[in-house]
């Protein structure tokens, strides 16, 4: 959701900006554009549309100077079109920002800068910024953007140029991300590590309430009082090829097939023969021995994760486990008591939703672990312990390594909650154990064995448009995240239901030829299901099966079956989510869906 970045240092700024544009464009954007200051003129392009379509203006229209801003906007106020497009300038052309985030005030202070003569060129709340620093500038820059930021109510992540320093950009962050790449004669800013990955691996991580000046060779920082502030050094382990394509079509396709190593990262020093090992939470063990309630808030795929750990949570320690969308729980008037754990679930992070979630959990006086795949994010930094899901850079809008990242951290939380308040068994313990451990190599086997099917299915559910994902227990949630995925990348209707709800009216809309993807993964009520899928048969449903090894039986009555591995019954979500990934992802490619950035989507959603 809206790309920044920058760069200052001793080479053209201009494609340094475009490149880093481009590795961002997984955030989603519908216009962007580009400022550069040659230390006469600070040249602006901006294009709604693709980045393809910047690039044909800039090689004309942008000077050779060696400091810039660039944008990627995601519109939320006024349509997607050149001129809303930022960067944007003041009256008189002396500042030129660009900025993530909503002004949710930019009414008012619009009002009152039209009062004082000033012209707008944009319906954007961004601009008022550009004209508040142009109000409040007496020869001091950061006075000014002190004076400016004190007015704004809402999220920034900005980033500004100005005419009279041309080797220098101000940058400011408040609920918005920010960091500040460190090279050698040359600094580079982004709203995310992807940027600027192949230039450095050291980063500074702007947090709320701070400022910084940025020159060639120098990084100053204050918090919004405007004293000097030391910052540690955030040096990430990722390589830049785990941020590029790798030979695959699409983002989406190589993410899922990184998905066994994902986990494997994710287990290392973690879960062993002998159990897990999850200290690193730093959870008192007489709060985990009495711990008997667990909330778990999260938006989106990452909810759908919190779901199974809710199943699995109560099968294991019978605790009771709350799980809510962040957006409603923020909102709601949930009790709380202080010996309850929250865990906020969160690839990004950042997620708006998410934060204001864990803030308003934390003011109750809730302890609150993060399960994200960011250390630097808000999110991160806000809870009170992380536990690093260690997916690597997730590149394409629809989550896939990161979710099962996500389910998997749950299984092996779960154990070592139960562990803790020994509500298993020694031997018990080790077999799970011992299965989890098993998991990355049955990932492969089952994107080895599904992908052929599943690919031939996508070619004959592409022509839908609706489809229905059925499951009972933990298979219910993964239908809805199969669900989830199908829609967001194909556009086709999808829905999920649990398989006994159907008669409730949902069969209704069952007719000759509609897809129905039936998950029967759980042995404990498969019977169920299939008088279920039977139902749905009966009624004309092409229906496609993922089931357990050794549920045969249903062979007779549907048209494609994929068989799970053997593995412990609570796990076997990980496994089942991949035919359903790689359906969404089939289907939408056959459909010629833009899948790595489907349509009104953003990677990181940074407001509300
Ligand atoms: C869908 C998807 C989204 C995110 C949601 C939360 O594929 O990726 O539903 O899961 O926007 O994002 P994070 O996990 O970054 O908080």
């Amino acid at each position: 959701m809206c790309g920044i970045v920058g760069y200052v240092g001793d080479k053209k700024a201009a494609s340094i900006l475009y490149d880093g544009l481009k590795r961002l464009e997984y955030r989603g954007y519908d216009s962007s554009g580009i400022a550069v200051n040659d230390g006469f003129n600070i040249d602006v392009v901006k294009k709604k549309g693709k980045l393809e379509q910047l690039k044909g203006k800039i090689e004309d229209n942008v000077n050779g100077g060696t400091t810039g801003i660039g944008h990627t906007r995601w519109a939320t106020h006024g349509q997607p079109s050149d001129l809303n497009s930022h960067p944007h300038s003041d009256c008189s052309q002396n500042f030129v920002i660009a900025h993530n985030g909503i002004i949710e005030n930019f009414q008012d202070i619009k009002k009152y800068l039209l009062d004082k003569g000033h012209t707008f060129k944009s319906e954007t709340d961004t601009e008022v910024i550009a004209h508040l620093l142009e109000e409040n500038y007496e020869n001091d820059v950061l006075s000014a953007l002190k004076k400016t930021i004190e007015n704004l109510e809402g999220s920034y992540a900005l980033t500004i140029l100005n005419n009279k320093e041309p080797n220098r950009i101000y940058v400011a962050r408040k609920d918005s991300p920010l960091i500040i790449g460190i090279g050698e004669n040359e600094n580079f800013i982004a709203s995310d590590i992807p940027a600027f990955l192949s230039e450095t691996k050291d980063f500074y991580i702007l947090e709320d309430g701070e400022f910084a000046v940025i020159d060639q060779d120098n990084i100053n920082m204050y918090d919004f009082d405007l004293n000097p502030k030391e910052k540690e050094i955030y040096h990430v382990d990722w390589d830049p090829e785990m941020a590029e394509k790798q030979g695959y079509e699409h983002y989406m396709l190589k993410e899922i097939h990184e998905q066994p190593d994902a986990v494997r990262r994710l287990m290392a020093n973690r879960v062993m023969p002998e159990g897990i090992d999850l200290e690193e939470l730093n959870l008192e063990e007489e709060f985990l021995k009495n711990l008997n309630k667990i909330h778990i808030i999260a938006c989106g795929t990452a909810y759908h994760s919190g779901l199974i750990a809710k199943y699995m949570l109560e099968d294991l320690l019978n605790i009771s486990v709350e799980v809510d969308v962040a957006s409603e729980y923020r909102y709601r008037n949930v009790p709380i008591k202080e010996d309850e754990l929250v865990i906020a679930v969160s690839q990004s992070g950042e997620t708006s939703d998410t934060l204001a979630s864990l803030r308003k959990a934390k003011q109750k006086g809730a302890k609150v672990i993060a399960f994200t795949n960011s250390r630097g994010s808000s999110i991160a930094r806000e809870a009170d312990e992380m536990l690093l899901l260690k997916a690597g850079p997730e590149i394409s809008v629809a989550s896939t390594k990161a979710y099962l990242n996500m389910v998997v951290a749950f299984y092996m939380f779960s154990l070592f909650l139960a562990k803790k308040q020994e509500k298993i068994e020694e031997k018990e313990y080790l077999e799970m154990s011992g299965d989890l451990i098993k998991l990355p190599d049955l990932l492969d086997q089952v994107i080895e064995e599904s992908e052929k099917l599943m690919e031939d299915k996508a070619k004959q559910y592409a022509k839908s448009e609706n489809a229905f994902f059925i499951g009972r227990h933990t298979d219910y949630t993964l239908a809805l995240e199969g669900a989830l995925k199908l829609k967001e990348i194909s556009y086709i209707h999808a829905e999920a239901y649990p398989a006994g709800e159907l008669k409730h009216g949902t069969l209704a809309l069952i007719e000759e030829g509609v897809p129905v993807i039936a998950l029967g993964t759980k042995e404990s009520v498969f019977e169920k299901t299939l008088s279920n899928v039977t139902e749905v048969k009966a009624r004309g449903a092409d229906v496609t099966a993922i089931v357990y090894n050794g549920a045969e039986d249903i062979e007779e009555v549907v048209d494609h079956v994929i068989y799970i591995p053997e593995v412990n019954e609570l796990f076997t979500g990980a496994l089942t989510i991949v035919p359903l990934q790689l359906l969404a992802y089939y289907t939408a490619l056959i459909r010629d869906c833009d899948i790595d950035q489907p349509r009104n989507l953003a990677k990181s959603v940074t407001v509300e």
